[in-house]
């Protein structure tokens, strides 16, 4: 496994291996802190890639003011090591300044899908992430990118603006990985107290609550699930809810019942103290 830092070098590299090889490059794109969900999208891309690309970047344009950019957990030697047990053959870890040498001026905006659920909650999130994530295409021009499915909107996004720019990289959403106990994996649980680590539990709860009720409902309505699903977060007196929307997947367009459509997405934001965590579930409905 190589690390590298400066874009000419993994160009190069990449080049190299093209030139010898006619197997395909994958590529996981990552703010780093990894954990055993990243693994899994890293595992992935071990069994379907002949070279592996792994980048790191925590990357400021995705974070708004007063978000946690400058808190954002990082552990290099524990990445590497992650990276190293999942088979990886380069890792990108690129500064801040080169990446974005000079005040970029060109953004990439995908619009529509980015209007609710964390688009709505954080202005500019997604295109910070298009943004950054069209710059790494360019530099890897992978022929597959994994994503996980705990940022749904985020696959969303970017397989539009895939298909949109034309980039012919085939997206490859992969499962949400759960702890033990149901709590979505995610870089940011590192910031819960003991105490909201718990009762974050609830967000994993009333997705399951509500998996249960479209089993047991032929027919439904958005709001039906929106309440029941709130109505169980909010037994947890630390957490303060931020969205939770039910819509289809992956338009992310609202829907009046389950007759009118197949595809649905139970999404949640919620914040415990300072962390806010997100959860989803997406489910086939319908005939
Ligand atoms: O999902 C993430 O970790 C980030 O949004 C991504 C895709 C690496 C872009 O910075």
């Amino acid at each position: 496994m190589e690390v590298i830092h400066s874009i000419a070098d993994l160009r190069s590299r990449i080049k190299d291996y093209r030139r010898k090889n006619d197997q395909s490059v994958g590529f996981v794109p990552t703010m780093g802190y990894l954990h055993e969900g990243h693994a899994s999208l890293l595992r992935k891309a071990r069994a379907q890639s002949g070279l592996v690309v792994l980048s790191i970047f925590v990357n400021p344009l995705q974070f708004g003011p007063g978000e946690d950019f400058e808190r954002y957990p990082r552990n290099t030697e524990r990445d590497l090591q992650l990276a190293e047990a999942a088979g990886v053959d380069l890792v990108f870890m690129p500064s801040v300044s080169e990446m974005y040498p000079s005040p970029t001026r060109t953004t990439v905006s995908v619009t529509g899908l980015t209007s609710r659920l964390c688009g709505a909650s954080r202005p500019g999130h997604f295109d910070g992430v298009a943004t950054v994530v069209s710059k790494l295409f360019h530099i890897v021009q992978p022929d597959q990118a994994f994503f996980g499915l705990k940022d749904a909107q985020q696959v969303a996004v970017i397989e539009q603006m895939v298909q949109d720019l034309n980039l012919g990289i085939e997206i490859v959403p992969c499962p949400i990985l759960r702890e033990a106990d149901g709590l979505a994996m995610s870089s940011r649980n590192v910031y819960l107290s003991e105490e909201e680590r718990k009762e974050a539990l609830v967000l994993s709860q009333s997705l399951q609550k509500a998996k249960a009720f479209v089993e047991s409902h032929t027919a439904f309505t958005p709001q039906e699930l929106e309440s029941l699903v709130s109505q169980h977060i909010a037994t947890s007196s630390l957490a303060i809810i931020d969205y939770v929307e039910v819509l289809a997947y992956p338009t992310l367009e609202p829907f009046k019942n389950s007759h009118h459509t197949h595809s649905i997405i139970i999404a949640l934001a919620v914040k415990f103290g300072k962390t806010r965590l997100i959860d989803n579930l997406i489910l086939q409905v319908g005939k």
